[in-house]
């Protein structure tokens, strides 16, 4: 199968960009232009396509309509290749509702863009924050795997239930407590096998990595931290009945794979203690990049890679193999930045297409 790509893309009423049409090399597309001018707002369009929401926190249909917009309405129109099969896909999107459209007929099933988006300020929370590190592993399993994603939901609905439950403290909702932790224990179960098997099955991709992107022997390694590795249905169950007095008291329940935490090894050593600044970012982004040639090996397809502004605490070499790296890669790119030297190296690359981007304009 072939990877997925965007040919072409048009904004209109998103953010700051004017409607202009963008079309993509099936390589490596640089996205420059100086702060502030769209550069990160065209990947979030695309984003928002792809995934009906937007990758920035908190950040939903009022804050990115534009502001200077007609209609409260955001067309996004686009030309995909997707399965080796060229496909125009859009959407309407207002505050209410969106609608989707395949070859300009309302879409019944709209059809799957795989994107990865690589944000590299996400490193430092990725690195620091243990809630950042769950997303991001619940988010990439999801990406691979739908009954993830259905698991995680029920889990978390179920979770959020009892947790209300418990606020309410009286033991007379202890009946209810059960039947949700017959729910938990349940899902606890499917969701650790399928972050176990997800590690297993990153390792042979993260092995070596290192050395194809940064020339450096390093090895990376992820590990997880879990209450319920290993413990069956019944024994989740019990631990949660068990701990059920304790939660009551402080509202919240405390065990189960809402707490799971993941370790990057660096060398063997927590990365988050022991790299510098520039190992963490290069080591996060090794994980992105392990990940995404484990997306080609379960699908037969690479998806398209965005990565916004990567140039930050890395130091000119480092700049230098990464775009080696992305010029030799297969998926498409689309990559910005603002930072004038990285944007000298970026411009260096034959076969990439340059997109400069000026008050939301392409030119
Ligand atoms: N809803 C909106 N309507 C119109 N303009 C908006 C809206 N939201 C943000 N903007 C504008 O979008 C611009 C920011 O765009 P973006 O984040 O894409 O910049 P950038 O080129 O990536 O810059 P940097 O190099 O600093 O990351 C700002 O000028 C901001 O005022
Ligand atoms: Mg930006």
């Amino acid at each position: 199968m072939l990877p997925y790509k965007l040919q072409k893309f048009q904004a209109t009423n998103f953010r700051n960009l004017m409607p202009d049409v963008i079309e993509f090399g099936p390589n490596i597309n640089c996205i420059l232009g100086e702060n502030g001018n769209g550069k990160t707002n065209i990947l979030e369009a695309i984003f928002v396509l792809a995934n009906k929401k937007s990758f920035r926190k908190n950040t939903s249909f009022p804050q990115y309509l534009g502001i200077d917009g007609e209609k409260p309405e955001i067309i996004l129109s686009s030309v995909f290749e997707v399965e080796s099969e060229i496909v125009s896909y859009s959407a309407k999107i207002e505050e209410k509702q969106s609608q989707f459209f395949l070859e300009g007929k309302p879409a019944k099933k709209k059809p799957e863009i795989k994107l990865v988006f690589i944000n590299p300020f996400d490193s430092y929370g990725f690195h620091n924050i243990p809630s950042h590190r769950r997303t991001w592993f619940d988010q990439h399993i999801s990406l691979l795997d739908k009954d993830y994603k259905k698991a995680l939901n029920k889990y978390t609905s179920a979770l959020r239930s009892r947790n209300v439950l418990l606020s309410k403290k009286p033991p007379a909702f202890r009946e209810q407590i059960k039947a949700f932790d017959v729910e938990l224990a349940a899902n606890s179960v499917y969701l650790t096998e399928k972050r176990v098997a997800f590690i297993k099955e990153m390792a042979p991709f993260t092995n070596g990595i290192f050395k194809k992107i940064f020339a450096e022997e390093h090895q990376l390694e992820i590990e997880i931290s879990s209450q319920v590795v290993g413990l069956d249905q019944n024994q989740i169950f019990e631990l949660l009945q068990n701990n059920l007095e304790k939660d009551e008291v402080r509202c919240v329940t405390s065990y189960g794979v809402h707490k799971d935490d993941y370790v990057l090894l660096f060398n063997g050593l927590n990365s988050f203690d022991y790299c510098s600044l520039g190992q963490q970012k290069m080591s996060y982004l090794s994980l992105l990049f392990a990940y995404i040639e484990l997306f080609r090996y379960k699908f037969m397809a690479y998806p398209i890679v965005l990565i916004d502004d990567v140039s930050g605490e890395l130091d000119k070499f480092r700049w230098k193999k990464l775009v080696e790296f992305l010029e030799h890669s297969e998926f498409q790119v689309l990559i910005t930045t603002a930072n004038e030297k990285f944007k000298e190296e970026l411009e260096q690359i034959q076969n990439a297409k340059k997109i400069y981007v000026e008050s939301g304009r392409i030119s």
